[in-house]
């Protein structure tokens, strides 16, 4: 899509969110842990570091993007930056988010393997929210919703798959919870690397 047309789309899609999004829920569940530094897998506008940060969950966050409209600097303390660039940032992140994102991506082990392989060490954590395909009504009306606003087929990973997947590369589950909020059945899990 280009640039012109995302741009004026973004406000609209953002207000949705908030409604179809069970932010409160899944922040309420991170707020027992304390990470410093996120990197943010797919951040968007960069919507998911800033709700962190201003709920006192990090102090420090990078988001990574393929689509360069979202590069930019937050603030002092959060960026979008591409891939490319990632590559020239030192030091470590304890908390790697990856908040609907999973769905967009074609091959997801490639894509974990090399993030986590690259950027999670013993005892980091990761957090996995997405769309639960469990429900065949719900999981055809999110598709639908995604061809519709992001002009994309979808692909969901269920919530046994993704363990499982993460288990093969070294991550046990801390902790997962489930919504339907309308429409729309999410799934939020927090995996933490095997020491
Ligand atoms: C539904 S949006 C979610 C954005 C953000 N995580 C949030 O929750 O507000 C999915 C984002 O993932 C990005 N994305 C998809 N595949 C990606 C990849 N392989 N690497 C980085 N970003 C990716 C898209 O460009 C898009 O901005």
């Amino acid at each position: 899509m280009s640039n012109s047309l995302i741009k004026p789309l973004e406000k609209y899609r953002k207000s949705l969110r908030m409604l179809i999004l069970p932010y409160k829920d899944f922040l309420s569940d991170l707020k027992q842990f304390k990470f410093e530094r996120c990197l943010d897998l797919g951040a968007g506008t960069g919507f998911i570091l800033e709700l962190f940060y201003d709920n006192n969950l990090i102090n420090e966050g990078i988001g990574v993007e393929v689509q360069d409209i979202y590069y930019k600097k937050l603030n002092d303390h959060l960026s979008v930056i591409s891939d490319k660039s990632l590559s020239e940032i030192k030091g470590k992140f304890d908390l790697i988010s990856i908040v609907d994102v999973l769905h967009h991506v074609k091959d997801k082990t490639e894509f974990l393997k090399k993030y986590l392989g690259n950027y999670a060490s013993n005892n980091n954590y990761v957090f996995v929210k997405d769309m639960n395909p469990r429900n065949p009504i719900f999981r055809t009306y999110n598709r639908f919703h995604d061809l519709v606003f992001a002009g994309e087929k979808i692909n969901e990973i269920s919530t046994q798959n993704l363990t499982k997947l993460m288990e093969e590369l070294g991550f046990k589950v801390i902790m997962q919870k489930e919504k339907r909020v309308f429409l729309y059945d999410h799934y939020w899990i927090l995996f933490q690397k095997n020491v």
